[in-house]
């Protein structure tokens, strides 16, 4: 069955979002040890926040082995999730929380904080192919019927968590800050090892050679897939259809490459050049 959105401020948030999500700005306090995953949907957030996990243990797998990695890292804005992260308890270390807010509906409490917080950004037109194989399966959303109109939902915002571009726009006025690191899904690809070091460096994890090629080891594509605490296979029917859907689906850059055609790739390099200006492009490994 299909979901609808529920709309808040012209912006469409899945099923099962928490439905105040003005209290939820106000009111969640935010605590200076939290680490903070954040993205745009499709963008390799899982992937970040098996890496954050896996540093966090040290390289050692068996917490990614045996939680499911919303426990791990919930949802702040999804029902289930915010409960979790009310109730963590101080003496089980710090809070771990992943979140698709645009910034302008994330908690206040954040921007006076200590806490770290990691953006990952993806080429937005891989984020349409990624969603348009996600999204067909997902029950909590409007399901795409075909490629050109996820496509055209995408230019217009009308995607679960709105448009990429003013999302974007947002959390990169964080950029600078001591507390907010920017990294790419593409940085992963054509730097592992560097890019996982820059992001225990950031988090204050001085990690040993056999530490990291550990983590290097278990955030591998594969090793994710077989993990059914990272695979999504554990989430319910009533959310998912495995039949259609799976998280770990080809984990590549330049897939969209497959997809759109001649027209849409013109029509997405207009609008992108229009709706970027004034962005820092040279923060946008897909431009380089
Ligand atoms: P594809 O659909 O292009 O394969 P998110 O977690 O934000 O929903 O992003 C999902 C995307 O991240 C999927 O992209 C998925 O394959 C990719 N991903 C997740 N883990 C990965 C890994 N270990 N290596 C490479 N890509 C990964």
């Amino acid at each position: 069955m299909a979901a609808d959105y529920m709309w808040v401020d012209g912006i469409p948030f899945p099923t099962l979002t928490v439905e105040n999500l003005e209290l939820l700005r106000n009111e969640f306090l935010v605590k200076d040890e939290d680490v903070i995953t954040l993205s745009y949907p499709k963008s390799g957030t899982n992937w970040l926040l098996e890496i954050i996990c896996l540093i966090h243990s040290r390289g050692d797998p068996s917490w990614v082995q045996s939680v499911a990695n919303w426990d791990r890292s919930p949802w702040l804005e999804i029902v289930n999730g915010y409960e979790k992260i009310r109730k963590h308890r101080p003496e089980n270390g710090p809070r771990f929380y992943t979140s698709h807010l645009p910034i302008q509906f994330f908690p206040k409490s954040f921007f006076s904080s200590k806490a770290k917080a990691i953006y990952i950004i993806r080429n937005p037109r891989d984020i349409i192919a990624s969603g348009y194989f996600f999204w067909k399966g997902m029950k909590t959303v409007k399901p795409p019927e075909s490629f050109e109109q996820l496509f055209q939902w995408f230019l217009h915002g009308k995607v679960p968590y709105g448009s990429w571009f003013d999302h974007i726009r947002g959390w990169l006025s964080m950029r600078g800050k001591d507390n907010f690191l920017i990294m790419a899904y593409e940085d992963l690809h054509q730097d592992r090892r560097g890019t996982v070091e820059l992001i225990s460096q950031f988090l204050g994890y001085k990690l040993t050679p056999e530490e990291l090629n550990s983590v290097l080891k278990n955030m591998s594509f594969q090793v994710m897939k077989d993990n059914k605490m990272s695979n999504f296979s554990q989430v319910p029917d009533t959310i998912m259809d495995h039949s259609i859907t799976q998280i770990l689906r080809k984990g590549i850059t330049g897939d969209w490459k497959n997809h759109f055609t001649v027209a849409q790739s013109e029509t997405f390099g207009k609008v992108y050049e229009e709706k970027m200006a004034g962005l820092p492009r040279e923060a946008f490994p897909w431009e380089r």
